[in-house]
């Protein structure tokens, strides 16, 4: 006998939210190391391809991933990108898989939390993600999870599925019906009939089961109302964008609240770019280099391709016009080099001290985890476990 699902939306927890916390009061993970370029728009990368190109070949990837996890990382996220960017600097062209990345890393790391991002709009069925979630849960032994996004703001990726764009706002109704679908395939012992709106599973049974309990960690990144919404009702830990450390304090308040309100527990994460030296002026120097060798044509496919539905977080925060002839395609200065350097992601450049101390900042608004993305992303594993890490320690960030 099948069980009939009679929950199609959340908040849904069947067993509870999974236990988040590694103990660390600031907690760490390595982003976008899967992708050409990771989230530098620059012709700078050009000056040394291997270490700050194509650090995500498979030698040099293992490398970063097991060096991320020796010196106390949490957890990686890879950057989930179909179709790159271009200009000069192939800004993005190659981009290792979500979920076979995070499989292939099972063997060669330990204790590193490997999470996979999925667009869900992209024509996946809920079964097919939370088999092979799941599998990769169970071989690492509970160490997988789940970055969950609607994938609106690419054109041309939802084109190469051969669809457009989904409203942005019922983008997150398919993600919350796809979502409580895979917690009930996760959690069910017996065969269930979801029928939602969107999606259908008859039978539906996934064995064998997550490894982790009560199911695997759940992320989401979207800032609107909706996003935000989403990320309360489903998700362990939402990845919040500010411009301003105000902006981030609103955001915290409003995911606190709306979770509250779901009875759920959600911790706010953010992500950074960083570019860090010796001292902040050494720094700024490494940054004037990056920011005169700007890839204005990456910078452009992805200002152009980026979403313009009404509801969403860049359109409310930066219009819907953008100009191809203004020096900045009228974002601004500041917004332009937050997009060609870490998509938005808040910037951290500086020296040691300066880092340490933007990033307690970031803490003390109440940000508690970090997702860091370097230019030179083998150099800032270095720096993070010689130079900021023990700052952290001595902060009582980390222990
Ligand atoms: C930490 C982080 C990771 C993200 N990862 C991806 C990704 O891998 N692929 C993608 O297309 N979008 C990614 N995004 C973009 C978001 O999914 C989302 O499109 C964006 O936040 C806008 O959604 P909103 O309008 O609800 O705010 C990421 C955003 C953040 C902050």
């Amino acid at each position: 006998m099948n069980r009939i699902a009679d929950v199609l939306h959340g908040p849904f927890d069947p067993g509870g939210q999974p236990d988040t916390r590694s103990g660390n009061p600031l907690e760490l993970g390595f982003f976008a190391w899967n992708l050409a370029c990771g989230m530098t728009a620059s012709k700078a990368v050009l000056s040394d391809p291997p270490r700050l190109r194509d650090f995500w070949h498979w030698d040099s990837a293992v490398h970063l991933n097991q060096l991320a996890e020796r010196i106390g990382y949490e957890y990686q996220v890879p950057f989930a990108r179909w179709r790159g960017h271009g200009g000069p600097s192939g800004y993005n062209d190659d981009a290792l898989d979500f979920l076979a990345s995070a499989a292939a890393l099972v063997p060669v790391t330990s204790s590193l939390g490997l999470f996979s991002t999925v667009h869900v709009t992209y024509k996946f069925h809920p079964l097919h993600i939370a088999k092979m979630g799941a599998t990769i849960d169970f071989i690492s032994g509970g160490r997988w999870g789940l970055n969950v996004v609607t994938g609106g703001p690419n054109t041309r990726e939802n084109r190469m599925f051969g669809q457009d764009p989904f409203d942005h706002d019922e983008a997150y109704d398919i993600a919350d019906e796809f979502v409580t679908c895979m917690k009930w395939l996760w959690a069910s012992d017996d065969p269930i009939d979801f029928v939602g709106r969107y999606y259908q599973s008859y039978g539906g049974i996934v064995r064998p089961k997550p490894r982790r309990h009560p199911r695997p960690i759940l992320m989401n990144a979207g800032n609107s109302p909706k996003g935000l919404d989403f990320a309360a009702r489903h998700c362990d830990w939402v990845f919040l964008t500010g411009r301003t450390l105000d902006e981030y304090r609103d955001h915290i308040t409003q995911v606190r609240t709306l979770a509250d309100r779901y009875r759920r527990v959600v911790r706010p994460a953010t992500m950074v770019y960083v570019v860090m030296a010796e001292t902040d002026a050494r720094a700024q120097a490494i940054v004037d280099w990056l920011e005169s060798e700007v890839d204005r044509e990456a910078v452009w496919s992805f200002v152009a391709n980026r979403d313009r539905r009404p509801g969403s977080s860049f359109v409310s925060r930066y219009g819907s016009e953008y100009d191809y002839n203004d020096p900045w395609f009228g974002l601004g200065r500041e917004q332009f080099m937050r997009t060609a350097f870490g998509l938005g992601a808040w910037h951290l450049y500086g020296g040691y001290d300066t880092v340490a101390e933007q990033i307690r900042a970031l803490h003390q608004v109440g940000i508690e985890s970090i997702l860091t993305c370097f230019y030179d992303p083998l150099r800032g594993l270095h720096q993070m476990e010689d130079d900021v890490i023990p700052r952290l320690r001595k902060m009582g960030l980390r222990r």
